[in-house]
């Protein structure tokens, strides 16, 4: 993982450094190192919140937050879908310039092209605080393209997950990994903090209130790896096919609940026993996930919460305020098991 978020980044800088790398150039190039443009204080906004895509519970329940929380504090919320499109999600920033809506909340896709719609956005005097998921800082920064990130650390996330499944099978495991959105910033990292974790190089240092780094696990495997897009239905096939290829895995580790539960779904069609035949883990910490944990078929899901509007609402009216605002506000999140879902789920979305 780390060879290819090197190369990744590596590849962007040859990129923006020479004009002869069509497949990598980015359309915008970041030409300033000033702040990003300035919100004036006043009661009631215009803003635009750019949605990736709403095809899961944890989209819904993050757009109902800052729906509601838009209206309690009385704002007019400009809502757009992607539908997990990076050209749709680039045209709705675009059509929030020409709106000029006051603030752009963005839930990029991914890293790259998203990353311009900043600078962009930017460029048009609109500040942009992203949500949730990051961008490419060769291309876009904090406190230069766009205000801030708020969010979850993912790579902390993996590296929990991690831990959390080194724990519970003894440092012996068979894994296939269920991959997000290939290029989002949650697929990365997730991979990442996992992969770190679980090869002993987990940089505690870089990630707050992070589990110890350990000597490394040689006889955990991630026998198989593949994008399920963070879709059920995705995660379903992708686990089939992997797992039809790999039967003796013994661990899933899902980059989202979503896939996870196509996994035991996978798993239950095929007659064995989730929970029993294949220890499953992952990230999100939805309804459907607490209820598979409570009925033994997923160990355990590392949370991420998808309840924004409080914390965007709040970060705006600072950033109006003209307070200095932190390039990462980073959620804390909590972790879901045996010894806690029943109590979780009435809270869960
Ligand atoms: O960016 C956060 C991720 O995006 C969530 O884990 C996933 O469920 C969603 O689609």
């Amino acid at each position: 993982m780390l060879d290819r978020e090197l190369s990744r980044r590596n590849l962007i800088k040859v990129a923006v450094a020479g004009a002869g790398v069509a497949a990598f150039a980015p359309r915008i190039a970041r030409t300033t190192f000033a702040a990003p443009p300035p919100l004036a204080q006043k009661p009631n906004y215009k803003v635009g919140f750019a949605q990736v895509e709403e095809n899961n519970p944890w989209r819904i329940a993050q757009t109902e937050s800052m729906r509601s929380e838009a209206q309690r504090l009385g704002h007019e919320l400009i809502y757009t879908n992607a539908d997990g499109s990076d050209a749709k999600q680039i045209s709705d920033v675009d059509s929030m310039i020409a709106q000029r809506v006051d603030l752009i909340f963005l839930a990029p896709s991914t890293e790259d092209p998203l990353a311009q719609a900043c600078v962009k956005a930017k460029a048009a005097g609109i500040p942009v605080i992203l949500l949730d998921r990051n961008v490419n800082e060769e291309i876009a920064r904090p406190g230069e393209e766009y205000v801030c990130f708020i969010g979850s650390d993912f790579v902390q996330e993996g590296a929990r997950a991690a831990e959390f499944l080194a724990r519970v099978t003894n440092g012996t495991a068979q894994i296939i990994e269920l991959e997000g959105t290939t290029g989002s910033s949650p697929a990365i990292d997730r991979q990442k903090g996992f992969r770190d974790y679980l090869a002993g190089t987990y940089n505690n240092a870089d990630h707050l209130g992070t589990p110890a780094a350990s000597a490394g696990f040689p006889n955990m495997q991630i026998v198989a790896s593949q994008t399920g897009d963070f879709a059920r239905d995705l995660g379903r096939q992708t686990f089939e096919t992997l797992y039809a290829a790999n039967p003796t895995a013994t661990a899933v580790y899902a980059h989202n609940d979503e896939m996870a539960i196509g996994a035991i779904l996978a798993l239950e069609a095929q007659g064995k026993v989730p929970g029993k035949d294949v220890i499953i883990v992952s990230v999100d910490g939805s309804r459907d996930a607490l209820q598979a944990i409570i009925d033994g078929k997923m160990a355990a899901t590392v949370e991420c919460n998808p309840r924004f509007g409080p914390k965007a609402f709040e970060t705006l009216a600072a950033y109006a305020a003209g307070e200095q605002i932190a390039p990462k506000i980073i959620n804390p999140d909590k972790f879901f098991d045996a010894t806690n879902a029943a109590q979780e789920i009435a809270n869960a979305y």
